[in-house]
């Protein structure tokens, strides 16, 4: 079974073995808290969800993954590192997605949390939606691959999605811990104003979700190096970059 070694990369010792997209961890680092999401909670959000099991597995979070060294740290300073694992499964032509969410407004800054991602391994997108007026929202689908890093703005729902047919898309993030999040808009329009699909050659295309065709949507689909928000830590890996620059990162994520 083919396996994602994170060791060298990150520094965080762990494995993802393919097969079952589970991660495999260690004495010297692991996650607090883990989760799976089933399709009994996705269902709504697809176009055509006949013939998928109620259990099927369709992505697995780890919750404040440390080295057993830095747990600490992260603790001290309200921050949590995370990891999202989106299998390849196919919808009836629809790409795998994580539910999406706005974070709740913080009462102390009266701003929303900003939250940095990493991929680590395959490709996707995340689908970023906010309401700029009066049934009218600005929609941005950022194309991701291995290595980029980028920054949820503040007040976008986000949403992401696998658009790989072979490999599970993977990524970190470093988020506050007492942050909040919002379904509202998600759970009342059943998704994202668009939807990925794969016809039956994997030819990648999007789609209207019909549930927000009285909307006036603004898409923009971009590459993340062409997001002026990419690469908030010069370089850094996202782990490495909140040790080295814990201050930066915090007042980043602050929003
Ligand atoms: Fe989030």
């Amino acid at each position: 079974m083919e396996k994602i070694l994170f060791d060298a990369q990150l520094g965080i010792p762990s494995e993802i073995e393919c097969g079952t997209n589970r991660i495999k961890w260690n004495e010297a680092a692991y996650p607090e808290y883990s989760g799976i999401r089933t399709f009994d909670k996705m269902k709504a959000l697809y176009e055509n969800p006949e013939g998928i099991p109620e259990q099927r597995e369709m992505y697995y979070t780890a919750g404040r993954v440390a080295r057993k060294i830095d747990m600490d740290f992260f603790k001290s300073n309200g921050i949590t590192y995370e990891y999202t694992i989106i299998p390849v499964c196919d919808v009836n032509g629809e790409c795998n997605k994580t539910h999406g969410h706005v974070h709740g407004i913080n009462p102390a800054t009266g701003k929303r949390r900003m939250e940095a991602f990493e991929i680590l391994h395959g490709y996707g997108c995340f689908e970023l939606f906010k309401e700029v007026g009066r049934n009218e929202f600005d929609c941005l689908v950022v194309l991701l691959e291995k290595g980029d890093c980028f920054i949820v703005p503040s007040d976008f729902f986000h949403l992401s999605i696998n658009l790989s047919l072979s490999d599970p898309f993977i990524f970190a993030d470093l988020i506050k811990d007492d942050v909040d999040t919002i379904y509202s808009y998600v759970k009342e329009k059943n998704g994202g104003p668009y939807r990925m699909l794969h016809d039956q050659d994997g030819e990648m295309y999007y789609r209207l979700n019909s549930n927000w065709a009285d909307c006036r949507i603004n898409l923009k689909v971009m590459r993340c190096k062409d997001c002026n928000w990419q690469n908030p830590l010069a370089g850094k890996k996202l782990y490495e970059g909140f040790i080295e620059n814990t201050q930066r990162v915090k007042e980043i994520l602050e929003g």
